[in-house]
């Protein structure tokens, strides 16, 4: 099939690469063209594990532009994977939303085509994207009367494991109030659904992975679902790190308490780690859109408000637990070792380190960090923060009087940590993560303390 993907970012590309190796011929669009321009001369501007090789053995069947006139009049199905970033009020920004939805109706050829949500976006979204699509149909100079159906299609993705996760999905939901946006989609889909493409060699198939669950429902209810799952995952951090809170006042373990749950089938140990909490692009957005909307219909949300509450406090407990081994933060130095928002990837919204190192920048700190992918993007978008960034991970313990870490990557377990420790002028680490072996950090000359 042939199919447009409208924004070119996490999900845009991920989703483009992916469909373009099981053999659909897909034109990958952006309108920021410092991207296309990088993406067509075989540069990634993002870093995601596999990417890079999926995209080459995929690239006969991938284009990319910056054209609607382009990607559109020839696509059977377009997917929307643009931003969708917080106001203030928690409501998502729908404005790339209805530019892409108006740019799409503007430029089709009078075949039928099935405009998709990939984009994760309020109830309601699907219902209005088509108004969107039919008035710039109605206004369109070309004249063609292109006939759109659509769906949604929520995407599941996790940064850092997108391409395993694109392939070999958990499940796929789509909503459509046509039945002939399903029938298209399931077409689409069908190697994925039934596992029928060759994997790629670096990516195998996991075992005894045979088919994947489809879910065909309305828009309505697929647009519900994107956010309800990810209101629960991120309540499922927060409420492990709410019985850390008890766990450490009555001297548990959280670790142990976190797998003596986990074990138990009606839970499941994902998503019980306790730590300073969740960052990224979607569980904040997401929970916080969710609140809206349930605001607009005259409901409160108190357990998706809560589990804000308590990601937000896990903050703070960093800041408290430096203040009890410091005592003084003012004219300090502390290393940050991690800057993104979990481990391989470079992406920093929402990131936890950016708003650790403002609270300690705003006590008087002086904050060295490292990330092993991260530090160069972060320079770019949070250069301005004053935060000293370092080459290695030994050099920001130089002359430290603490080191926080913040994303586990897996580098840091590996460290030679008895080194650091000489090399700091107070070996004190707090581990944000319970990523690292404590035994083996106190052995090396280490204070070891965890947030739980
Ligand atoms: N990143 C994730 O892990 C993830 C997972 C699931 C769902 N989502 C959702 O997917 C959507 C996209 O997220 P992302 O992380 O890929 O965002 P992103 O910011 O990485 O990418 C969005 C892209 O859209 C482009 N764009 C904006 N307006 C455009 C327009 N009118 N026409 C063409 N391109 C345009 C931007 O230039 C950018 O490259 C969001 O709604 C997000 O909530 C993200």
């Amino acid at each position: 099939m042939r199919v447009a993907i409208i924004g070119t970012g996490y999900v845009g590309l991920t989703t483009g690469v992916c469909l373009a190796f099981i053999g659909h011929s897909v034109t990958c669009l952006d309108t920021d063209e410092s991207k296309i321009r990088a993406l067509r001369e075989g540069h990634i501007p993002i870093y995601e594990p596999y990417l890079e090789e999926v995209l080459e053995e995929a690239r006969p069947n991938l284009s990319f532009t910056s054209s609607y006139a382009e990607a559109i009049p020839d696509a059977d199905v377009v997917f929307i994977a643009v931003g969708t970033p917080p106001t203030p009020s928690g409501a998502p920004n729908l404005e790339y939303l209805s530019q892409a939805a108006r740019s799409i109706g503007q430029n089709g050829n009078g075949n039928f085509t099935v405009v998709v949500n990939k984009s994760t976006v309020p109830i309601g979204s699907g219902n209005w994207v088509g108004s969107l699509l039919r008035d710039a149909v109605e206004q369109s100079s070309n004249g063609h009367k292109t006939d759109f159906a659509v769906a949604s299609n929520p995407e599941f993705l996790r940064e850092g494991t997108a391409l395993h996760d694109s392939l070999y999905p958990d499940r796929i939901v789509i909503g459509a109030d046509e039945p002939r946006a399903l029938e298209t989609l399931y077409t689409l889909y069908r190697p994925i659904l039934d596992q029928t493409f060759p994997a790629p060699v670096f990516l195998p198939r996991p075992d005894n992975f045979a088919a994947v669950p489809l879910v065909s429902t309305d828009l309505a209810s697929a647009e519900l679902i994107k956010y309800a799952a990810n209101a629960f995952l991120a309540l499922k951090i927060s409420f492990i790190n709410e019985i850390g809170l008890v766990a450490e006042r009555v001297g548990a373990n959280i670790t142990e308490v976190a797998r003596g749950i986990g074990l138990d089938s009606r839970i499941g140990s994902r998503f019980l780690s306790a730590g300073l909490g969740w960052g990224g692009s979607c569980f904040g957005k997401d929970t916080a859109a969710l609140i809206a909307t349930a605001g607009e219909y005259g409901l409160h949300m108190p357990i998706v408000e809560a589990a804000r509450t308590v990601n937000s406090r896990q903050r703070d407990r960093v800041v408290e637990k430096l203040l009890q081994e410091l005592k003084i933060l003012k004219g300090r130095t502390i290393g940050l070792l991690g800057l993104a928002f979990k481990p391989n990837t470079d992406d920093l919204r929402e990131a936890p380190a950016i708003e650790i190192a403002q609270k300690l920048i705003d006590r008087g700190v002086r904050v060295k960090a490292h990330d092993p992918i991260a530090s160069e993007r972060f320079q770019r978008e949070h250069g301005k923060m004053g935060v000293c960034l370092c080459p290695t991970a030994e050099e920001v313990a130089d002359g430290c009087d603490a080191l926080v870490l913040v994303t586990e990557w897996s580098d840091y377990r590996e460290l030679e940590w008895e080194q650091l420790a000489k090399r700091m002028r107070n070996p004190f680490i707090l581990d944000g993560r319970h990523a690292l072996d404590g035994d083996k950090l106190v052995r090396s000359g280490l204070r070891y303390v965890t947030i739980s």
